[in-house]
């Protein structure tokens, strides 16, 4: 982890070393057995036409007085740099599967104007299109993962935006494409065909969808060194019969399917017409969103033993490409989906991390939405300020998990947290190894209010990181306070052969086992 490179300097120290004579949990790491790697684009991020998540979010234009380069905000660009964002989705969502691509090259100026029926019914100019998204993934570093439209476009036109994006022929598409300023072909690691063809894309069954599939899939032809990932619309929530579908159709000739996409979101109260407030909400409702979190557990199990069956070889990948809470909106059009970021999405964040880790084999992929001020939102902007999220500073603290080896790891003791009918393990955790062979842990601590020692077995003498807590179970950042929820180091050594921590109330930690 290189502090240098934080956004501001990190306000506090703790230093733990006073023996602790007991420890309410212990953690073992098994080192001797490690798991998969842990994909990094389990930190995959997602950029929707919905709201302000892509214009004002990320694309200001070249005109603007928010200072840019080539359109794109420079403060929004410098903190995703920060995160090592390593994957990008785009153009939605629900908006994809009303997407024509056609509409979103040549000239800006000369670009149609749509209605985004989707979200909130305002004018897409398409200032932001193929070109603007793929650069940005290019600016970043990022894979692109760019979806297709399915709903209400044709298998003529998703095969030519392939070709548009990808092709290094003579093609007219080609040539178009480098007249509009872009000669070699981008790269283009991930595409899907559709998305919640379930509901938003088309209210399908999974077996017309899987029919639907194929059809497409046949016509999606890309060179050999430039062929995307192709990614199947499969289920939501506690639905099994889309990957049940999904993973067993028939081969037959050219179709190919490579993963099947689920999405799962976090709402508080469990009921879509009154989800919870991002803010302000009582302790029912974190204990709520702790235990439906942790429903994504169930949800990643029951997916992949049908997998298990349907492809024991293993060669499908499980993406969860939409995941984290939502709640009602709090502020602005109801339908651009903006909600404040507190210490519990920050909670929530690692809690699903750890999950994605453990089952990194088939899970290659998850993506949290979205990036920039739709839902649960790394970065928050109010025109020419910006906000980092709790969220933003999980992701931040989990790079060195990016492509690090999973370590298996197990917890005695772990008392519950319980409110209610609520019931959650107080202690979630997860290890890796990264590639220089250091042992990073994650801990985290669902309960609100009372803190735990925890003693991590084995030799290790000390452990150094950053832990981030709060004192309010809504403490979040604004424009005005905007480090009220930020990292502290945390560093903790061994006493008497012992490495034991206090971990605070609601609080994640990431830090390296030495
Ligand atoms: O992320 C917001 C919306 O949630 C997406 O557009 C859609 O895929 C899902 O229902």
């Amino acid at each position: 982890m290189n502090f240098k490179n934080l956004c501001r300097p990190i306000l506090a120290v703790t230093l733990i070393v006073t023996p602790m004579v007991w420890a309410d949990t212990k953690v073992a790491l098994d080192v001797e057995h490690p798991g998969s790697q842990i994909n990094k684009n389990i930190y995959g991020q997602f950029m929707e036409h919905l709201g302000r998540g892509i214009y004002e979010g990320v694309w200001v234009g070249e005109d603007s007085k928010i200072p840019n380069t080539n359109g794109y905000r420079n403060d929004v660009v410098k903190a995703l740099k920060e995160l090592k964002v390593p994957l990008l989705r785009w153009p939605g969502g629900c908006f994809a599967d009303e997407y024509h691509w056609q509409d979103g090259i040549g000239p800006r100026d000369q670009r149609p104007k749509g209605v985004n029926t989707n979200w909130g019914g305002v004018i897409e100019p398409n200032s932001f299109g193929t070109h603007e998204f793929l650069n940005f993934a290019e600016m970043l570093g990022a894979d692109a993962y760019v979806n297709g439209n399915l709903g209400t476009g044709t298998a003529k036109e998703m095969a030519q935006w392939l070709e548009y994006m990808t092709s290094d022929s003579d093609s007219t598409l080609a040539n178009m494409r480098r007249a509009n300023g872009r000669d070699k072909p981008w790269k283009l690691p991930f595409f899907a065909i559709g998305n919640e063809t379930w509901g938003c894309g088309g209210s399908m069954t999974p077996e017309f969808y899987g029919h639907l599939y194929k059809q497409y899939a046949s016509f999606l032809k890309t060179p050999a060194d430039n062929t995307p990932i192709l990614i199947a619309s499969g289920g939501t929530d506690d639905r099994l019969d889309w990957t049940e579908e999904l993973s067993s159709l028939d081969p037959v000739f050219a179709y190919r399917i490579e993963a099947i996409s689920h999405h799962y979101y976090t709402v508080p109260t469990g009921v879509w017409e009154k989800k919870g407030n991002a803010l302000g909400f009582p302790e029912e409702e974190w204990a709520s969103t702790m235990s439906r979190t942790l429903h994504m557990e169930e949800i990643l199990k029951k997916n992949l033993a049908i997998l298990d069956k349907n492809d024991p070889e293993k060669k499908l990948g499980f993406y969860v490409d939409e995941w984290g809470t939502w709640y009602d909106v709090s502020e602005g059009d109801p339908g651009f989906l903006y909600q404040q970021n507190s210490i519990r999405d920050a909670v929530v964040a690692a809690l699903n991390l750890n999950l994605f880790h453990q089952h990194a084999e088939r899970v290659q992929m998850t993506i949290i939405a979205q990036m920039v001020n739709v839902l649960q939102a790394m970065i928050l902007t109010d025109k020419e300020k910006m906000i980092l999220t709790p969220t933003y500073h999980v992701f931040r603290m989990h790079t060195p998990f990016q492509d690090a080896t999973y370590l298996p790891v197990s917890l005695t003791g772990n008392p519950e947290y319980k409110l209610g009918e609520h019931s959650v393990p107080k202690i979630s955790a997860s290890a890796a190894k990264d590639k220089d062979g250091k042992i990073w842990i994650t801990l985290v601590n669902t309960n609100p209010s009372d803190s735990e020692i925890i003693e991590v077995e084995g030799k290790y003498t000390s452990l150094v990181g950053e832990v981030l807590s709060a004192d309010k179970m809504d403490a979040h950042n604004t424009f005005e306070a905007p480090n009220t929820v930020t990292p502290v180091v945390f560093k903790a050594k061994a006493s008497n052969g012992k490495l034991r921590l206090k971990l605070p109330a609601k609080s994640v930690l990431v830090a390296e086992l030495k």
